[in-house]
């Protein structure tokens, strides 16, 4: 896993390097923790308050712990007339968590995402940004399997 104070300095002065620079530890943390964030501010030259403002306002960006497999439910509307409702309840039964959360054992989140250009498979997921299309519910005990 790489320093995450090694990520920030190399994004330091790009266009965009703040972005950038969460962007690469949440590649390698899976989600930005706080102490990450305090630095980038630190390292920007900018408050820390700006720098949370901007971790938290992309929904590709988080501040909370996610877990290994992040499970992404399409919800534009193609997916939508497709089934994607059911598909979510059916994740959030087999998981027992709702839609946003991180399973206690840190091993699934489940979120939901805007169109991720595989209408032509709809209903579509994906798990770590993997697209997995024509996902119907009852799949979905024999999907969870396979992410050991
Ligand atoms: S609408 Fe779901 S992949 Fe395009």
């Amino acid at each position: 896993m790489a320093n995450y104070l090694d990520l920030i300095r190399a994004c330091k002065d790009k266009p965009g390097g703040l972005i950038e620079a969460f962007h690469a530890i949440q590649e390698n943390y899976n989600y930005l923790p706080k102490e990450t964030v305090s630095e980038a501010a630190r390292v920007f030259g900018i408050s820390e308050a700006a720098a949370y403002g901007v971790a938290t306002f992309y929904s590709y960006l988080s501040v909370e712990p996610r877990g290994k497999y992040i499970i992404r439910m399409c919800e534009s509307a193609p997916c939508h007339i497709a089934g994607a409702d059911e598909i979510i309840k059916a994740f959030e039964k087999e998981l027992n968590i709702k839609v946003g959360e991180t399973t206690p054992d840190q091993k699934f989140t489940l979120e939901l995402t805007e169109c991720v250009g595989q209408c032509q498979g709809t209903p579509v997921i994906t798990i770590n940004s993997v697209p997995y299309v024509n996902i119907q519910a009852e799949q979905i005990p024999a999907i969870l399997a396979l992410c050991k």
